[in-house]
């Protein structure tokens, strides 16, 4: 069977682009993939992190993916950090990896900011840690937001150069699936912005752990244009808060954009609005509910990693003695 590996940092505020761009979409791949979904806490590290707040953000994280309907029976759930070989897999990688390859990486560029000669070389080696994630596990397909495509590109490249390297065929190339009609969800404040977890306002985006209320207030606040709604695809050229929108509707209601422009082309925001925080509210409330009825039971989310970082610990130390073998390290 292929194997799917993907991951989320926990960083805090889980939101609606991490749901519909990531944790959704794995949730239908779990019967047709053997899965391992992991919480990349080490990813987490590569900008500064509250030492309480990362472990409570990994617990919201693996909560997050129990409650969206993740199944740790079928699926290996698991911290990065319970499984050393990801990092001693980063760093045969970073030995094999060109600095112009790094050096390409536009994320590193917007994390980096100007001061780059002050970032972290964690930072600057990430897109490598996260090739070790996947290829560890000899991972064939990985799920993420369009975000991740470069991410994902470098992984294929790595995988690529080890094989050359050592004349073998031992990585399989692993292939993003970029799936559903929200890949890039945009922050409700700017349409030309991604949803993300570290802008500072908590009104540019809708977060897993939000109550009804503050959903339908988050919606009914982001930002529109003057104009009623197009009635076609391409009447959102050049309304990037419009398409965001109803690129949501239409993720939420697993329908397409032409059908959420076809319901409500000529209708004003306001009533396209309501709607959607409906639907909002209908997907996302249960959801949280369930997270916080995970995280109120002690023990309960540790369980589930505590088990899943033996399976995936199984698996990786059995690959790394493999690798061992291939790049000629003495296990005496
Ligand atoms: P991160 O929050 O960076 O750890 O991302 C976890 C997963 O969510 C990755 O697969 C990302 O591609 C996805 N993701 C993050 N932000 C968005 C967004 N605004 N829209 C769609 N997917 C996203
Ligand atoms: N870089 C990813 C993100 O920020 C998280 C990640 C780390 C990941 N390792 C991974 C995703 C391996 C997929 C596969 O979204």
């Amino acid at each position: 069977m292929n194997r799917i590996f993907s991951g989320v940092q926990p960083t805090g505020n889980l939101h609606l682009g991490n749901y519909l761009g990531a944790i959704r979409n794995w949730v239908e791949l779990q019967d047709d993939y053997d899965c391992i979904f992991c919480i990349v806490d080490l990813h987490a590290l590569t900008l500064p992190q509250d030492p309480e707040g990362l472990r409570g953000h990994t617990r919201e994280v693996t909560a997050a993916y129990l409650a969206a309907g993740i199944d740790p029976e079928k699926c290996i759930i698991f911290n990065q950090s319970s499984v050393p070989g990801h990092s001693e897999l980063a760093w045969l990688f970073a030995c094999i990896t060109p600095l112009g390859w790094l050096n390409r990486m536009t994320q590193f560029k917007e994390k980096a900011g100007k001061h780059r000669e002050n970032a972290g070389l964690g930072l600057y080696a990430y897109p490598v840690l996260m090739a070790a994630d996947i290829l560890l596990y000899k991972a064939t397909h990985v799920p993420v937001g369009e975000d991740q495509k470069q991410h994902l590109e470098l992984s294929r490249d790595i995988a690529g150069a080890f094989n050359r390297q050592y004349e073998t065929d031992y990585f399989p190339l692993p292939e993003p699936q970029i799936l559903g009609e929200a890949t890039r969800v945009m922050s409700l404040r700017d349409g030309s912005n991604k949803m993300s977890k570290s802008d500072p306002s908590d009104y540019s985006r809708i977060n897993m752990t939000d109550d009804a209320d503050t959903i339908a207030l988050k919606v009914r606040r982001a930002r529109t244009d003057p104009e009623p709604l197009p009635d076609t695809v391409d009447g959102l050229e050049g309304r990037p808060e419009a398409a965001n929108l109803i690129g949501i509707y239409a993720a939420l209601t697993r329908t397409t954009r032409a059908d959420v422009v076809a319901a409500f082309g000529g209708k004003m925001f306001s009533e396209f609005k309501d709607a959607l925080a409906t639907v909002a509210v209908d997907t996302l409330g249960p959801i949280g509910a369930e997270m916080q009825r995970l995280l109120a039971e002690p023990g309960l989310v540790d369980g589930v990693l505590h088990r899943g970082a033996e399976r995936a610990g199984e698996i990786a130390r059995h690959h790394l003695s493999e690798i061992h073998r291939i790049v000629g390290l003495l296990r005496p």
